[in-house]
């Protein structure tokens, strides 16, 4: 073979080895689309089986047990979630939402569905998703780092430094002073995101709706609730001003609030 000839055929057989990278390239995100859709159906039939009566066809939280309760299903086509691990303001990443729908939300009628094959749990994730423009349009946010608890957590030392922490954060402004949910704004707070009437958590009784370890705790104020008057604490917390926060007040304020569960009161 000539020299021209030779130097053609390796240039065709790279321009075919490219063709075909870019083929399988748009064949994977065919097959993507292609699986994403089959896990929205899938997701569906696991919906219309368990979540339907509460959260409505139209994920509008208008299912028909909603009217009879007192905490009601989330409305999914606002696109706005309480219990995350990503920033304020943020859409809550898949496996937030499968930690709510594997525990459930303790103190309402969210059940726990530990008990749901893995597949579907994920699947019906994707199906909620349809509900609201937001996921077409937006990312989860970025996860907030949970640090280990400091080894001093719960001990006497660190309950009263929590106690200063929570005077000057004024959490008693909705928690109240002694942490029942009856702090002077908490008759004021205006309906929720969804118009539901919210109250602040009262620390002295019941589960906490996201969960009962410290590391429970540090998210909640961290991340804030979404769509409630419960505000994120990031920004504190995170920079340390080192003389009114300093570093480690994130574990004395959760010694302190969980300190003031009554002991009759598991
Ligand atoms: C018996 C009623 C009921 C059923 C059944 C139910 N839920 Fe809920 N769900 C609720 C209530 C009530 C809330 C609101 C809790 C709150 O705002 O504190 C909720 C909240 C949620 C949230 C929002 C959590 C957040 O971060 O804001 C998700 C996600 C959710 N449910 C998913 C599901 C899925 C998926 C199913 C079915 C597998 C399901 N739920 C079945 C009552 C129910
Ligand atoms: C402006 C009012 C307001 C302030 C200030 C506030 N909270 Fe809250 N907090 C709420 C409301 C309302 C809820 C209940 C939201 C719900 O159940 O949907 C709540 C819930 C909580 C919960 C319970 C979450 C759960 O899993 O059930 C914790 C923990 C908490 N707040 C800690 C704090 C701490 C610590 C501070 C101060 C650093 C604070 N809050 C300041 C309004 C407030």
């Amino acid at each position: 073979m000539t020299m021209k000839g030779r130097r053609f055929r390796r240039r065709l057989r790279t321009m075919l080895s490219v063709c075909v990278a870019t083929c399988l390239g748009a064949l994977d995100a065919g097959a993507q689309v292609e699986q994403q859709a089959r896990l929205v159906e899938q997701g569906q039939k696991v919906y219309d089986l368990h979540c339907v009566g509460c959260h409505g066809e139209k994920g509008d939280g208008q299912g028909p047990a909603a009217r009879l309760l007192i905490v009601k299903p989330r409305d999914f086509t606002k696109g706005v979630f309480k219990f995350r691990t990503t920033p304020s303001g943020s859409l809550p990443t898949d496996e937030d939402l499968y930690r709510t729908i594997t525990r459930g939300v303790f103190r309402t009628s969210m059940p726990e569905h530990a008990l749901l094959p893995e597949k579907q749990r994920l699947a019906v994730i994707q199906y909620i998703k349809t509900f609201s423009d937001r996921w077409q349009t937006e990312r989860s946010g970025q996860p907030i780092p949970i640090p280990a608890p400091s080894e001093d957590l719960g001990s006497p030392e660190s309950i009263a430094r929590g106690k200063a922490v929570y005077e000057l954060l004024e959490c008693w402004t909705c928690h109240g002073r002694a942490g029942r949910g009856d702090g002077p704004s908490a008759a004021t707070l205006q309906p929720d995101e969804w118009g539901n009437p919210q109250k602040p958590f009262n620390f002295t009784k019941g589960w906490l709706k996201s969960g009962p370890t410290p590391r429970d705790v540090y998210r909640t104020f961290m991340t804030g609730l979404n769509g409630t008057a419960m505000p994120s604490y990031q920004a504190i917390f995170e920079s340390p001003d080192g003389e009114n926060i300093r570093e480690g007040d994130a574990w004395h304020l959760i010694s302190f609030v969980l300190s003031l569960r009554e002991k009759q009161n598991p």
